[in-house]
């Protein structure tokens, strides 16, 4: 052969693998309103950037008649490119092979870029379409998902790695995403179940449909599986492209800082007013939100499950934060079962990648009753005081206005390390509110007195007293644990100030084999 023969003979075997299962089955996901593998990459990468893996893989069985069916690349597209101009690896599952099927070798071209990318030190993308284990591979196949599972399990915590579901993820195939750190799902076409529709039907008799079991609104709503929902496929990978920019390529990189044209001293006079006379009355902390940080710009992290907290990121004068805000339009932002999880999780992921934490507090306390007992609201509460206690990134919190209870802890309370805590003088910080303790402390004498009219004015008498001593910042500043009652509208140049002076700080944890955090 001549060299021009060799050429000629590696760019057909190019464009061979380009075609993935054929014409016939790439036309079949686009009717389905799905890109192929390659297409998603393509659109997910700065262009041209993508460098590829392991393009002249085949599987390596030669049974059921799969010795006849090889398919160079085997069902998944490996390999990296650049996001922004930083490094990113990918993999990205192709529906059009053996409908995205997890075989041996398919498995090893995942691990391999999962490899490099904690060598390098750079983040994993991996995009899922796929019918779950190869089924004529048997064990093999199970063996290659667990190779995968182990390492998410040791990159994490060390590289920032992300999951994009539009298309099938079934089985235990459902548990690599779930080690990820964010999982993404498409509005269309996008499912995730241990168990499908049918043995759901055969084991336990519910008649269930794939949508309602594993579609992108139970895990959005309903299990927090899902961190973001996104219109369609184009949209997800905007998302995760935008979500990027928060974060550092590894454990030991700080995020980027960006330039900033936003002044740091805007002030914001409505956040002056923006807290209600009656402290029963609820607001939209999205607009504290909004407010103080740079362009308004927020991305929300589980914006639909849990809704009683808020999760997300924004910058502040350029640099990456995370921001966990009680929300008083939704359940009085009480904290309960679910908003524990979501927010320990999300403050977890900001240590472990060195984003500094904005708490921003208004919560009436941790939701009573048997429901949230039972469900173990003092082990998921826990989480989320730990996840609080043993982060050493920057912590600034700011009491927007009620801190009762437990609650006033868990929400990076000074005691738990809190580096700078603002309050707004609006701020109410005690161990219950005034109506509360009132019947706590003076229930006996208020039930013994007659008359209704005195009753009445006896507890509005004590209820004052009570505010006046306890629900107010300055209690709680008298001894130090607030360190600034501070005007609301000077808030965004406060954090920024505070976020300044933090950038140096350096805290660490006894050293450990690892915590054993409440699970
Ligand atoms: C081999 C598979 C496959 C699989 C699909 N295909 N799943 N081949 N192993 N697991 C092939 C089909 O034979 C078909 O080949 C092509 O992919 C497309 O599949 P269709 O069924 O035509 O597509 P569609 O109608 O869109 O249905 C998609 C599907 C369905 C819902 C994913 O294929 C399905 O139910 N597959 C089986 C899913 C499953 O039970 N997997 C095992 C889960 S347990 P042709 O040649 O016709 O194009 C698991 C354990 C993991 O994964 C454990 C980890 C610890």
């Amino acid at each position: 052969m001549t060299i021009e023969d060799n050429i000629q003979n590696l760019l057909s075997k190019r464009e061979e693998a380009k075609l993935g299962g054929g014409l016939k089955r790439i036309e079949s996901q686009h009717n389905k309103g799905k890109l192929t593998a390659r297409e998603r990459i393509d659109f997910l990468l700065d262009e041209g950037s993508f460098e590829e893996f392991d393009m002249f893989v085949t599987h390596q069985t030669n049974e059921f008649g799969l010795e006849n069916q090889k398919y160079l690349t085997d069902g998944v597209i490996t390999g990296h490119g650049t996001i922004d101009g930083r490094i990113v690896y990918v993999f990205s599952q192709d529906f059009t092979v053996f409908g995205g099927s997890l075989s041996q070798t398919y498995a090893q071209k995942i691990c391999k870029v999962m490899d490099q990318a904690m060598k390098v030190g750079a983040p994993v993308i991996g995009i899922n379409d796929s019918g779950g284990a190869r089924i004529q591979e048997g064990v093999k196949s199970l063996a290659g998902y667990a190779e995968i599972f182990q390492r998410n399990i040791m990159a994490s915590g060390v590289i920032p790695q992300i999951s994009a579901i539009f298309g099938p993820c079934a089985g235990g195939a459902v548990y690599s995403p779930a080690l990820t750190d964010f999982v993404m799902m498409s509005k269309e076409n996008s499912y995730m179940f241990v168990t499908g529709p049918k043995v759901a039907k055969k084991v336990t008799g519910e008649d269930i449909s794939t949508e309602d079991l594993g579609g992108p609104d139970v895990h959005a709503k309903k299990s927090g599986v899902a961190h973001f929902i996104a219109e369609d496929e184009e949209e997800g990978m905007l998302l995760i492209r935008k979500l990027l920019t928060f974060v550092p390529q590894n454990n030991l990189e700080d995020p980027i800082i960006t330039e900033c044209t936003d002044p740091i001293d805007r002030k914001d006079d409505l956040l002056n007013d923006i807290i209600p006379n009656n402290p029963n009355q609820p607001y939209n902390v999205r607009d504290i939100i909004y407010s103080i940080v740079d362009y308004s710009e927020f991305l929300e992290v589980q914006r639909h499950y849990a809704q009683n907290i808020v999760t997300g990121f924004s910058k502040m004068n350029g640099m990456p934060v995370g921001i966990v805000a009680n929300q008083p339009n939704y359940l009085a932002g009480v904290l309960d079962i679910n908003a524990s999880r979501k927010a320990a999780r999300f403050v977890r992921f900001c240590d472990a990648f060195n984003i500094p934490i904005i708490t921003l507090v208004d919560v009436p306390g941790f939701l009573p009753g048997s429901a949230q007992e039972t469900g173990g609201i003092i082990i998921h509460g826990a989480k989320l005081l730990f996840a609080y206690g043993e982060a050493t990134v920057p912590k600034v919190t700011i009491t927007l206005r009620k801190s009762y209870g437990g609650a006033h802890d868990v929400m990076g309370s000074k005691q738990l390390r809190g580096d700078i805590n603002y309050a707004w003088p609006s701020a109410e910080i005690a161990v219950m509110g005034p109506e509360g303790a009132v019947e706590v402390l003076e229930g006996r004498k208020i039930a013994g007195i007659e008359d209704p009219e005195e009753r009445q004015a006896y507890t509005k008498q004590k209820e004052e007293e009570y505010r006046k001593r306890f629900a107010n910042p300055y209690d709680a500043a008298s001894y130090g644990y607030i360190d600034d009652v501070i005007e609301p509208r000077n808030t965004r140049f406060r954090v920024i100030r505070a976020l300044r002076t933090l950038a140096s700080k350096k805290d660490t944890n006894p050293p450990k084999k690892h915590s054993n955090i409440p699970l």
